[in-house]
């Protein structure tokens, strides 16, 4: 069944959905006004209504991630996008999984010891901080983090210096997040620092905007 076909059947449910992670978001931004997402509310990210509208082969697929690439998952949360990239990259890609949040990681890490995969590498630290090699990955994602950041203008220009020349960066914004950013506020993030918008797939309630590292 088709995405739209999907959302049209699902209506009332997703209605429902809508209204109770609107609920449970704005209690977290009234409780925790300055806080990252916190590790124990990884639910909010792993679930149903999350994997179809914003699910990671969907997300792949629209930043173009193929075999061989090295991939970079800015704010990776519980892993959520980290481990099927990995998947989707193969032997001779790698994945770093970044995060300012030492429990996510820890999330991260059971996952793949779990699942024994060996080509993704863990990452502490803010975005922005300038921890990460510069010019080294194909393709960036932010999934649901940019709100969080503080200093937004720093992590796209580090995401920038990261990405090879031609390389994407491919960011996804959910609604209800709390820290949804629209698409004029990326666009205008991206061009401060020197990406080109290279489209927008989906709109409601989740949409994909690529942004790339002029060659
Ligand atoms: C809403 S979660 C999204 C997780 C994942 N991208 C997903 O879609 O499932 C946001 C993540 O960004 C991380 N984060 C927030 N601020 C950050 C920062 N300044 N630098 C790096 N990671 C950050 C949080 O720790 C959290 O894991």
């Amino acid at each position: 069944m088709s995405q739209e076909n999907w959302l049209y059947k699902n209506r009332l449910k997703l209605a429902l959905a809508t209204l109770t992670l609107t609920g449970i978001g704005l209690l977290i931004r009234r409780w925790y006004p300055r806080m990252p997402c916190p590790s124990s509310l990884s639910f909010l990210l792993e679930n149903p209504f999350m994997n179809r509208v914003a699910g990671a082969q969907l997300l792949l697929d629209r930043a173009g991630v193929v075999p061989g690439m090295k991939v970079l998952d800015v704010g990776c949360g519980p892993g959520r996008i980290t481990l099927p990239a990995a998947q989707r990259v193969g032997g001779n890609g790698e994945v770093i999984a970044l995060d300012i949040q030492p429990a996510m990681l820890q999330r991260v890490q059971e996952k793949l010891a779990a699942q024994k995969v060996t080509n993704v590498r863990l990452l502490q630290a803010g975005a922005g901080e300038g921890k990460t090699e510069p010019e080294v990955f194909d393709r960036a994602f932010l999934v649901t983090v940019l709100g969080e950041i503080p200093d937004k203008t720093a992590a796209l220009r580090e995401i920038h210096n990261a990405l090879k020349p031609g390389g994407i960066l491919s960011i996804t914004e959910v609604f209800p997040d709390p820290d949804i950013q629209t698409p004029g506020a990326i666009r205008r993030l991206a061009q401060e620092v020197g990406f080109e918008v290279n489209g927008k797939m989906g709109s409601f309630p989740a949409f994909t905007m690529n942004l790339v590292k002029p060659a």
